[in-house]
Order: structure tokens, then sequence, then C-alpha cells
């Protein structure tokens, strides 16, 4: 049998979602039962490992990101994190669920699909007011996929690299080929959208039809999301490019419940009035009564009490919708 350290380090891989310590410690367990006269478990769990090896479709090293190291050409303009966040963290309407699950599984599933062809859903548009998820969709989907998260700042590539934007673009395109990941581009009315000012009008434009053409024309299997608040004034052009246009929009009373029974799980909430409660969440995105229910977590904890009160939790909301 394994040690109990072996097998402690086993479940830690796995909560780290550390598939290759996982599988570096499933050889060692091996090995040790090999020594320990057990062949044939030694045999068994030789061949999992051989086949879970072979079954990790787009295997990726996420260890190294070398291009955002300080001093590299994409320094200050790519952020690369390792989320942690998972699809099933986020409160989402089913249709909304459905889009990014299929998201997943097609990526998953990429091998055999492309097999026959058909390449998988990579390239997403989302679309919702702020504090509704996207930027928590690129993490969940970094976190699902074991994929880094690399968020590219597109503020700063505009206002810094005025007139070279183009270059600096086709730089982080072509990290997607070397570098598979999910790829950020948050707050993308600043090129897909924004009233710009007559002076950088033409540089925003610009900027806008090579990041067309640069998306076209990725070949790479990496995940490339382009996230905004605003739908009016997004070019037509855009819609087209993407595999897939997410919509995101603000919590049903159904979801706000969700929501809050998420966050105040360490709390006793059985006695929350809910009639009450819900219709005080109209209007408020999931951002904002995460923040409420993070407000009156903070009044219990600070009242030392275990129950959060349908009043602390009902003002807390109230202070957010009346917050502008
Ligand atoms: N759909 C959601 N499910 C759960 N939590 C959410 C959801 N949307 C937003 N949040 C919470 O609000 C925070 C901010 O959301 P974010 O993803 O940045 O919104 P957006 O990018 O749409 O403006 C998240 O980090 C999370 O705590
Ligand atoms: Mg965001």
């Amino acid at each position: 049998m394994a040690t109990a350290e072996q097998l402690k380090a086993l479940v830690r891989s796995y909560t780290e979602g550390d598939n290759d310590r996982f599988l570096a410690v499933a050889m060692q367990i091996a090995a040790h039962a090999a020594r320990t006269g057990k062949e044939k478990l030694a045999q068994e769990l030789q061949a999992l490992v051989d086949g879970a090896k072979k079954h990790r479709p787009l295997e990726v090293r996420p260890r190294s990101v070398p291009f955002v190291r300080t001093g590299s050409d994409l320094a200050g303009l790519v952020t690369a994190t390792f989320p942690k966040t998972r699809l099933a963290d986020m409160v989402l309407a089913p249709v909304t669920r459905s889009r990014l699950d299929r998201v997943v599984l097609e990526y998953r599933e990429a091998d055999r699909l492309l097999a026959h062809g058909l390449p998988p859903r990579r390239k997403l548009l989302l679309i919702g007011p702020p504090g509704s998820g996207k930027t928590m969709t690129a993490s969940a989907l970094a976190g699902e996929l074991s994929l880094p998260l690399l968020a590219v700042q597109l503020h700063a590539l505009i206002s810094r690299f005025m007139g070279e934007t183009a270059a600096k673009l086709h730089l982080v395109f072509d990290a997607m080929s070397r570098t598979r990941g999910v790829y950020l581009f948050d707050e993308f009315d600043a090129i897909g959208g924004r009233r710009v000012t007559a002076n950088d009008v033409g540089e925003i434009r610009r900027i806008l039809n090579s990041f067309l053409q640069f998306l076209e024309r990725d070949g790479s299997d990496s995940i490339i999301i382009a996230a905004t608040n605003l739908v009016e004034t997004l070019d037509d052009a855009l819609f087209r490019r993407f595999d897939d246009v997410v919509r995101y929009g603000l919590p049903s009373e159904e979801l706000a419940k969700s929501l809050i029974r998420n966050h105040l799980a360490a709390f006793d909430i059985a006695e929350l009035a809910w009639e009450s409660l819900l219709p005080a969440t109209h209007g408020l995105s999931h951002a904002e009564i995460t923040r409420a229910c993070a407000d009156a977590a903070k009044d219990a904890v600070l009242a030392e009490l275990s129950t959060i009160t349908t009043e602390s939790l009902a003002a807390s909301l109230a202070q957010r919708l009346h917050r502008e």
C-alpha cells in the first residue's frame, strides 16, 4: 500500500490542480508497490498512469510563461495568472451556462473534433452589464481547462504604444501559438466601440482592424475572449469574427437567491425572509449582490453572530442600490 505521505501528496496535487505532480506521485506509489512485491498492483497503476497521460488532449505546461517576464516585449501589456476559479463557482442563467459548458466540452474534445475537420469554439465575445461575470468567466474557463489566463491590457496598449499598437498586437497573437492559454481582451470597448475622441479615432480604428485580421487568421490552440459592457456601439464586423457570442445580464430573483446562498454558506441563513429580500436585489448586478453579502457577513462577524438577519442583508443591499 501507498504510504500516508504519498496519499496526502496525491490529494494535495489534485486539490491544487497540478496534473503533472498527481501523475508523478501515482508513479511513486506504483514504484513503491513494485518494491514491496505487489507486482500486479504496480503494473495496474502504471497502466492507469499511461492511460491518463494519453487522454490528456491539449496538455499544457502552465508553469512557465516566459514572455511576460520583466524586460520581455510584452511586459506591461500582458499579465499571466493561473486561476483556480471554476464554472461551478459562478451563478449564471441556464442559457449562458450551457454556452460556456459547450466551450469547455469542445475544447476538451478538440482532438476528436479536429479528426473530423471540426475546429472547437475558441473565439468568444462576452457582452453584458458591468459586474455580471464576464471577467470571472475568463478565469473560470482557464481554471476549468487548466490553462493560464493571459490578460491583455488594452488601455496600456493604446496609450503607451500609440503608432506601434498593431506591432504589439501581433506579438500578442504570436504568443497564442507559443503559449497555449486563455487570452482575455477585457474592456474591449476601448477598441471595439467606445466613442473615441477625434484625435485618436484613426488610431483606434486601425487597432480594431488589425485585431480583427489577427483574430481571423489565428489558428492557435488558445482560447481568445473579448469582453465588453457595451452592446449598441459595437462594430457589426465584430460579431462575425467570433465563434460564439455569450450574453450576460442582471440576475433574476432565483439567481440572486443562489448567489446569496453561495456567499453566505458559512452562516446561518435559515431565517432569511426571502420574499422581502429578493425584491431588494432588483437592478443589482452579481458583483453588487456579492459585495452586499460580504458587508452583511462582516456585520455578523463584527457583532460575533453566526446568523445573518434579514434586516442586515436588506440594509446592505439597499446601500448598494443607492450608491450612485
Ligand atoms: N455570474 C456570477 N456568478 C458569481 N459571481 C459573480 C458573477 N458575476 C460577478 N460575480 C462577482 O462579481 C465580481 C466581479 O465580476 P466581473 O466578472 O468582474 O464582472 P464583469 O467583468 O462582467 O464586469 C466577481 O469577481 C464575482 O465575485
Ligand atoms: Mg470585467
